[in-house]
């Protein structure tokens, strides 16, 4: 692989690192591997990084690749006005959650729910707000951004569910205060990058109770309390912090914990080009114990048949149309390839491998 040292002034979307990129003390920001996007380069810039390594040819490499269903979308006029509105919410939720953790501001629901209102609102014209979030690529920040994706999501969920108005408005609240715990951790714990040691993670797992201490005295609904204190409880008894099983959950924790993991699941989007659903219903359907069946089945189910009519790529290199849904296997459709048809359910090593 042949490399070059540019300036980062120079640089240009489209081209690959070559190696691993680090702040002034020592911190990874940017992997090797990752194609340069406006988002990454301005990171560069933030963090005054002087030169980077590229691969020289990288450049026509990517340029011959075909686009794929999240990269169509991503050059959208649509996506480009949510990605903006979507940024200027997520600050107007971070001076909400660090006024209330630092200055012990009373929550204000309907500016926090406005905020969320807007992104929405940006999304009006009918691309699901799932495929939108999964387009948004390259942020560090680890709690606003996460935030308000997992109230967005849970919006989403609310509609799905068929919950009233007043439900909906304290399910996406629910969203936006689960990890507000994380606010009182150290940043150096919650962005680190790799792996952490037993007592960093003993710190993490402390933040759904320091949550719920911030949020327990507020004028507020008892099931965003407990949606901060239970959202890492699963139906197992395998969750923390207090190792709650089935009913003693909370049933809006249970959903925001889905909301959750499905954005943990997708969020390391700097690194690749947007997850494949059917991969992420896969994972949720191997793991079904784990989740409140109800709420798990509804948001999985609609999902998969989002893309009913979706070209798609076969593990195998084969590409075709997915024509219907398996309720009992989801993460596995049918497929037209050619004139054949594949029923992947019965078809043991074969996946959707991507979204065309
Ligand atoms: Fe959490
Ligand atoms: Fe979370």
């Amino acid at each position: 692989m042949e490399t070059k040292k540019i300036y980062v002034g120079s640089a240009q979307c489209g081209m690959k690192l070559a190696s691993d990129v680090y702040d002034a003390s020592s911190r990874l920001i940017v992997k090797a591997g990752t194609v340069l996007d406006d988002t990454i380069i301005n990171k560069l810039n933030i963090y005054s990084v002087y030169s980077i390594n590229v691969v020289v040819d990288a450049i026509k490499e990517e340029k011959v690749e075909y686009k794929n269903y999240y990269e169509r979308l991503k050059e959208t006029e649509e996506f480009k006005g949510f990605k903006a509105k979507f940024e200027e919410s997520v600050d107007g939720l971070r001076s909400s959650l660090n006024a209330m953790v630092t200055k012990n501001v009373m929550v204000d629901e309907d500016k926090m729910l406005n905020d969320v209102k807007s992104v929405i609102e940006a999304n009006k014209k009918g691309s699901s707000m799932l495929d939108m979030l999964n387009c948004m690529q390259g942020y560090d920040d680890l709690t606003y951004v996460h935030s308000m994706n997992v109230a967005l999501i849970s919006n989403v969920m609310a509609g799905w569910l068929g919950m009233s108005e007043e439900d909906t408005k304290i399910l996406t609240l629910a969203g936006l205060l689960h990890d507000i715990g994380k606010v009182r951790i150290p940043v150096e714990i919650v962005s680190k990058p790799g792996k952490l040691t037993d007592e960093e993670y003993a710190i993490i797992k402390s933040h759904p109770q320091l949550g719920y201490d911030i949020l327990k005295d507020m004028h507020i609904d008892e099931r965003i309390k407990k949606a901060a204190l239970m959202h890492h409880e699963r139906c197992d008894g395998r969750g923390y912090p207090n190792k709650l099983k089935g009913d003693e959950i909370d049933d809006f924790a249970k959903i925001i914990a889905i909301a959750d993991v499905y954005d943990a699941m997708t969020a390391d989007r700097c690194y690749r080009k947007g997850m494949c659903p059917y991969t992420v219903i896969g994972h949720f359907e191997s793991e079904k114990s784990v989740y409140d069946v109800r709420y798990l089945m509804a948001f999985l189910e609609r999902i998969a048949n989002t893309y009913v009519s979706n070209e798609a790529l076969l593990s195998n290199g084969q590409q075709g149309k997915i024509i219907l849904i398996n309720k009992f296997k989801l993460s596995k459709p049918i497929v037209m390839v050619g004139n054949e048809i594949y029923d992947l359910s019965v078809m043991k090593d074969l996946e959707v491998e991507r979204l065309l």
